[in-house]
């Protein structure tokens, strides 16, 4: 069975622990709802909607790294986020997740996998 996989971007869009990429999960969304961003070296993707309160989380498009670089940071409540594992450890939804996407870089550049929820959830 192939494995359908879909181009984010190129790899060098993503500096360790720079601004992020914003994507559509859907072709048929009307919002870009989903990031990536590059932090210790690897890729990570999540959904693009804080668990507290269902908000995108970047403060300008792309900028989701709080100032000192360490957490990824929600720009309406200010909860932070673990970059690896998107779990939330300050803020309003202390305990909750992110909701994480199948993301691979090969190639020179970064791939969404199919094997993610078509919804989103
Ligand atoms: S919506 Fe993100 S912390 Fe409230």
């Amino acid at each position: 069975m192939a494995r359908l996989e879909r181009l984010i971007c190129a790899s060098g869009a993503l500096a360790d622990g720079g601004k992020g990429v914003r994507f559509r999960l859907r072709d048929s969304d009307e919002h870009e709802n989903a990031f990536a961003v590059r932090w210790c070296g690897r890729v990570v993707s999540y959904v693009n909607r804080c668990p507290h309160a269902g908000t995108e989380l970047d403060w300008q498009p792309g900028e989701f790294f709080e100032e000192t670089g360490l957490y990824l940071a929600c720009s309406t409540h200010g909860a932070l986020f673990e970059p690896g594992s998107g779990r939330c450890v300050a803020g309003p939804c202390r305990g909750a997740n992110l909701e994480r996407l199948a993301i691979r870089e090969r190639g020179g550049g970064i791939f969404l996998l199919n094997n993610n929820p078509p919804d989103g959830k």
